[in-house]
């Protein structure tokens, strides 16, 4: 055992010698409510009665606190109970799960569609089903861990990857699996969460649907647009909605935008019907609990609803306002319609001191670097939520107009 356990403390030394140990995870105690104008803010363990100001949340709509979903999981938790009691299959559905299933079909206009406990088990449990040793997967080179996972864990025949968002690479790769796999399936994220650019989605199935009658069962099409849907297209129906393009399957989270928790993937009734039979993370694994249904169900209908579009429509302008400020501030950002704004800071030491310096000041960020983003490609990841007021994002600007490094 002794030795065992020096060899994991040497791996995790050798982690932070080279700055790739995540570290002490930052424990949020009270969530202060908006108050002077400004937005919701957070005490820190540690940081005694400092408000922070998050800019690291994923909860884009603000819908984490929204009362209908409080009050509809609190509802179904008295209903049905706090946990599942079992795995689906055993006596783990209750009426919630179901009704977001439909609901989830209907706001994606699809026959079908099921629920997994988070977006990372879905993805895990729709490809290693789909994937049979004469299948071969085309994957873009900056898609999201669980995909890179689930296809290790799935072990297709062969697995090829193309650089980001390059369709010519992309025809290339599927020209080279020709005469060498009966399936073909084809995998990337919707919204890249590094960068908040999308999947060119039209481009992907026209390629696709030219070469589709090259593979005896066709090409299948796959998008995981976790941080697309809720935010991203005119009504919030994500990447899809953006490129009026559809995938085959559609996978999501009930953890982001929808600000509650869990996993989904929407499709053909006989994809989905074929998974419930074979995908172990569901097969295995307790669904989220009916109280999580309950608030989701409850947060894509406030979604699909005019107060759903109008907080959409404020958390764009919010978007538009901090990338318009950063930009005349001289940061270099990659600007777009999505609330993910990436500040290029391309230097790992810049990138730690303007997060450090925006963390002294009270707001939270994510600093990315390699070996997460590319080596030079180091930013500093800023999430905008429609809970963000316009004194929020005004004062983030004040602050990062303060830091003395600016990189130019
Ligand atoms: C593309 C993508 N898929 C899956 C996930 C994981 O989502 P979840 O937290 O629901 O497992 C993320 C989270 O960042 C993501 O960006």
């Amino acid at each position: 055992m002794n030795t065992f356990l020096k060899a994991l403390e040497a791996e995790l030394n050798d982690r932070k010698r080279q700055g790739t140990l995540k570290g002490e995870e930052r424990v949020i105690e009270k969530i202060l409510a908006p108050q002077n104008g400004f937005g919701p803010r957070v005490l820190l363990k540690g940081q005694g009665q400092t408000p922070f100001l998050l800019f690291n949340s994923n909860s884009y709509l603000g819908l984490r606190h929204h009362q209908e979903l409080l009050t509809a999981a609190e509802q179904a938790a008295n209903t049905y109970g706090l946990g599942p009691g079992a795995v689906r299959f055993i006596s783990g559905t209750c009426l919630p799960h179901i009704e977001l299933e439909e609901e989830l079909a209907r706001f994606h206009r699809r026959p079908a569609a099921m629920i997994f406990n988070s977006a990372y088990a879905t993805v895990l449990g729709v490809l290693a089903p789909l994937i049979s040793s004469a299948t071969m997967v085309i994957s873009d080179e900056l898609n999201h861990n669980s995909i890179i996972n689930g296809l290790r864990m799935a072990k297709p025949a062969s697995k090829k990857i193309y650089a980001h968002l390059d369709m010519a690479e992309f025809e290339a790769r599927i020209s080279e699996c020709i005469g060498q796999a009966s399936r073909l399936l084809v995998i990337s994220d919707g919204i890249f969460s590094m960068r908040g650019d999308h999947a060119p989605l039209a481009e992907i199935t026209a390629i696709c649907k030219e070469f589709a009658a090259q593979f005896s069962e066709g090409i299948l099409t796959i998008i995981d647009d976790s941080h697309g849907v809720g935010v991203f297209g005119k009504t919030g129906r994500g990447t899809e909605e953006h490129t009026d393009c559809k995938a085959d399957l559609l996978i999501g989270t009930l953890g982001k935008a929808f600000g509650v928790n869990g996993g989904y993937v929407t499709g053909n009734q006989t994809i989905i019907t074929y998974l419930r039979e074979t995908a172990a993370c569901y097969i295995y694994s307790n669904p989220i609990s009916p109280a999580e249904a309950a608030a989701a169900k409850c947060s894509l209908q406030f979604i699909d609803s005019s107060q759903g579009r109008e907080r959409l429509g404020r958390l764009r302008n919010r978007t538009r306002h901090l990338e318009q400020g950063l930009i005349a501030l001289g940061y270099q950002i990659l600007a777009g319609d999505h609330p993910i704004v990436p500040v290029i800071t391309g230097d790992s030491k810049i990138n730690r001191a303007l997060s450090t310096f925006l963390f002294n000041k009270g707001i939270l960020v994510t600093p990315l670097s390699h070996p997460v983003v590319p080596r030079g490609a180091d930013e500093i990841r800023l999430q905008v939520s429609a809970s963000h007021e316009q004194k929020d994002i005004d004062y983030l600007l004040g602050m990062m107009a303060d830091f003395p490094d600016t990189p130019s």
